[in-house]
């Protein structure tokens, strides 16, 4: 079964997520069950990873499109997790970046 993410979705921020390294880390959390925020700058890879993700973990995965080099995407990735962590009441704790 799949999980839908909402804002009070408990979730993992996995960068680089769909090629390499990134993609292996998000097999291993999926597989732990972590719920996940994706980000590169292929939406169809990142399309097809969350895909993979939902239909053989069951866990819920958000992609977000992002050029990591580009000025501002490193503030506005923190602002849209630090709303997610806000929005949740959780601790730090219960949400990671990688
Ligand atoms: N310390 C070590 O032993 C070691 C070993 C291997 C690798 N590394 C380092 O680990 C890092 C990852 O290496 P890797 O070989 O796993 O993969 P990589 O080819 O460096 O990265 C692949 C992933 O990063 C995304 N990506 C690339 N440029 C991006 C950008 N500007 N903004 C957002 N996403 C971007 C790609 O998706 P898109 O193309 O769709 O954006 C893909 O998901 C590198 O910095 C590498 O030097 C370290």
């Amino acid at each position: 079964m799949t999980t839908e993410m909402d804002s009070k979705t408990q979730a993992d921020l996995i960068t680089s997520a769909s090629g390499g390294i990134g993609y292996e880390l998000v097999k291993l959390f999926a597989r732990d069950r972590y719920n996940l925020v994706l980000v590169a700058r292929s939406g169809e890879k990142l399309n097809q990873v969350a895909a993979e993700l939902k239909g053989t973990f069951g866990v819920a995965v958000k992609t977000i499109v992002l050029d990591l080099t580009a000025a501002p995407a490193a503030k506005f990735l923190f602002d849209q997790f630090a709303a997610r962590r806000s929005g949740s009441g959780c601790s730090g704790e219960q949400r990671r970046v990688w």
